[in-house]
C-alpha cells in the first residue's frame, strides 16, 4: 500500500505523527482514477451505517420505557448523543463503555452467547460519523425499525412461567439493609426442565425522569434464591440457580444440563441487599422461567456455581491497579458454562486463568463495573473443557482512587464486606462436572467440530487435542 492510498483510505490518525506532517507539507498528487473509493474512505451515514449498529447492540435499553435514560430509535433521538456515543463505545471494554460488555479482545476465549459488543470496525465508524457532523445519510437506506415484544421484553423470549419474590419497601434514605425475604410458591402443576432464566426488578420508581444512572433504577443489590420443595424433592434440588445482580442479563443454561423445577415447588429468598434510591420505593423481583419441550431429559449434572474467592482483601486508598488473586482447585473434570465477575466499587477488572501443570491459560478478562454486573456465557464449542486438578486462578484489578467514579471515598481502606463500599473478588461461574467417560465424549466432539489434529493445543481445552488421556491420573503427559 502506497502513502498515498494510506492517506486517503485510513486519515490521518493511523499514521505516526512525523508521516502526517510531512504529508501535510508535501501532499503528494493523486494520480487520476488510481484509488476507488473503498468504504473507509466513503461517508459513514446514520441511516445506512449506523441504525444496524444501534439496532442491534443499544436499542434493547436505549428506546422509550427501558432502563437507559435516553432513546436511540430515531436519527433525531440519536443525532444529540453523537459525540457521548463515540467516547463510551471507544472505551471497549473499560469499566463505562456502551454497550455494557466489557470482555476484552484481545486476550482469551472470543465467543460468548448474547454477545452485544461491536466489532472495531463499528467502533471506527461510530467515531468517523460523530467527526463528520452525524449526517442522516439518505433515509432510504434505513433498516426497516426493530420490533420489539413491549416495554418489558424478555432477553429469554416470553418467559413460560414468572414467578415473583414477594415486595419490599425502601425508605428514602435509609441505609442498607440485608435479610430474607420469603418465599413464593412456583405454581408449577408438573416437572419441568428450565432451558434459561430471567430476573429483573420491578419497582414504582422506574418511570421516573430525573434518574442518570443504572443504580438509581434500582433497590436490590443482589437477591440470591433457590427452588425448594415439590413432589419426591431431595435436599439437593435446592442447588443451581444464578444470584440476582443489578444490571444482570440472562441465564441460559448448557442445553444438556436443563434443572429441575419441581411440581408443587417453592422458590424461598434467602439473602437480599438493598439500597435507598432517595425516595421511598417498593419493589420486588420477577424470575421469568423458559422450559425445555416436556418429555426432555438433562444429559449431564449441573454443578451449579463454582465460587473462586478469597477472603483476603487488602485494598490501599488512593492507589489505582492493586491486584489480588484468588484460587480454587477442580476436584472433577469441569465444563465452565460462565463466567461473572463479581467485585465491589472499587473493582475495574477481572481476569479468569486455568493451570493444568505447566499449562497457563488466560479464559477470560473483562473490565469491571459495579453498576453493571454482567455474566458471559460461553458459545457451546468454547466453554472451557478442564481436567481435574485444573487450578482456577482469578486475579482482580482494584482501582481505588478518585478516577474510579463508583468509589464513594476513596481514602478509605477497604477490606472483605457485604456493604458495596467494603469488597470482594469472586467468580460467580457456573460449571458442570464431567464423568471421565462424558469428558471423553465432550472432547472427542469438540476435536471432531474444531477439526483438532494431534496434539494441538486449544485455548479452553489443554487436553482436547489429544486422542487418548489419562484422566484418572492427574499431571501424567497425554499420548
Ligand atoms: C443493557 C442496556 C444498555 C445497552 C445495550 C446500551 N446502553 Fe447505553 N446506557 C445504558 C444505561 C442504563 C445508561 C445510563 C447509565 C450508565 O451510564 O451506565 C447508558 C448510558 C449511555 C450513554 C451516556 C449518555 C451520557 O449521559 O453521556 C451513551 C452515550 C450510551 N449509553 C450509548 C450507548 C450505545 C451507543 C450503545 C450501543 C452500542 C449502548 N449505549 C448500549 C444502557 C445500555
Amino acid at each position: 500500500m502506497t502513502w498515498n492510498r494510506r492517506w486517503r483510505s485510513a486519515g490521518l490518525v493511523a499514521l505516526p505523527t512525523g508521516v502526517v506532517l510531512a504529508l501535510m507539507a508535501f501532499p503528494a498528487p493523486l494520480p487520476a482514477g488510481q484509488v476507488a473509493p473503498d468504504k473507509n474512505s466513503r461517508q459513514v451515514t446514520f441511516a445506512r451505517d449506523i441504525a444496524p449498529i444501534l439496532q442491534r447492540s443499544c436499542q434493547t435499553c436505549h428506546r422509550p420505557d427501558s432502563v437507559a435514560p435516553m432513546s436511540m430509535l430515531t436519527y433525531e433521538d440519536a443525532r444529540p448523543w453523537a459525540k457521548a456515543m463515540k467516547f463510551r463505545t471507544g472505551l471497549r471494554n473499560k469499566p463505562y463503555a456502551m454497550p455494557p460488555w466489557f470482555i476484552e479482545k484481545n486476550v482469551g476465549i472470543q465467543q460468548y452467547k448474547g454477545d452485544i459488543s461491536l466489532s472495531d470496525e463499528e467502533i471506527e465508524q461510530i467515531a468517523r460519523w460523530a467527526d463528520s457532523g452525524a449526517p442522516r445519510g439518505n433515509p432510504a437506506d434505513m433498516p426497516p425499525p426493530r420490533k420489539f415484544l413491549d416495554a418489558s421484553e424478555w432477553q429469554i423470549g416470553k418467559p413460560d412461567l414468572i414467578v415473583s419474590s414477594p415486595s419490599v419497601t425502601v425508605k428514602a434514605t435509609s441505609p442498607d439493609w440485608w435479610g430474607p425475604i420469603g418465599e413464593t410458591p412456583t405454581g408449577a402443576t408438573e416437572d419441568r426442565y428450565v432451558a434459561a432464566v430471567e430476573m429483573k426488578e420491578v419497582n414504582d420508581l422506574q418511570k421516573r425522569s430525573d434518574r442518570q444512572t443504572i443504580g438509581g433504577l434500582h433497590v436490590f443489590h443482589h437477591l440470591i434464591w433457590f427452588a425448594i420443595g415439590g413432589e419426591g424433592a431431595q435436599a439437593s434440588d435446592g442447588q443451581g440457580w444464578p444470584i440476582h445482580e443489578v444490571g444482570r442479563n440472562a441465564d441460559f443454561f448448557d442445553p444438556d444440563a436443563g434443572r429441575l423445577l419441581k411440581a408443587g415447588s417453592k422458590l424461598v429468598f434467602p439473602s437480599a441487599h438493598v439500597h435507598a434510591l432517595g425516595a421511598d420505593t417498593t419493589a420486588r423481583l420477577e424470575i421469568g422461567f423458559k422450559f425445555h419441550p416436556k418429555g426432555y431429559q438433562p444429559k449431564k449434572k449441573v454443578r451449579s456455581v463454582d465460587l473462586t474467592a478469597t477472603l483476603d482483601l487488602d485494598i490501599r486508598p488512593l492507589e489505582a491497579n492493586q491486584k489480588i488473586e484468588a484460587y480454587s482447585t477442580l476436584t472433577e473434570n469441569t465444563k465452565v458454562v460462565a463466567f461473572e465477575p463479581h467485585m465491589h466499587a472499587a473493582g475495574v477488572r477481572m481476569c479468569l486463568d486455568a493451570i493444568w501443570g505447566t499449562t497457563v491459560q488466560t479464559l477470560s478478562c473483562s473490565g469491571y463495573n459495579h453498576g453493571w454486573v454482567r455474566i458471559y456465557t460461553y458459545a457451546d464449542d468454547a466453554a472451557p473443557l478442564l481436567p481435574k486438578g485444573t487450578i482456577l486462578r482469578v486475579t482482580g484489578y482494584f482501582d481505588n482512587t478518585p478516577a474510579n467514579k463508583n468509589v464513594v471515598d476513596p481514602r478509605n481502606w477497604s477490606g472483605l464486606g457485604h456493604r458495596s463500599i467494603d469488597n470482594m473478588l469472586i467468580n460467580i461461574g457456573q460449571t458442570i462436572s464431567l464423568t471421565d467417560e462424558e469428558f471423553q465424549q465432550e472432547m472427542a466432539q469438540r476435536r471432531q467440530r474444531l477439526h483438532l489434529t494431534g496434539g494441538q493445543t486449544v485455548l479452553g481445552c489443554p487436553l482436547c487435542g489429544y486422542s487418548k488421556i489419562p484422566v484418572a491420573t492427574v499431571g501424567s503427559q497425554p499420548q
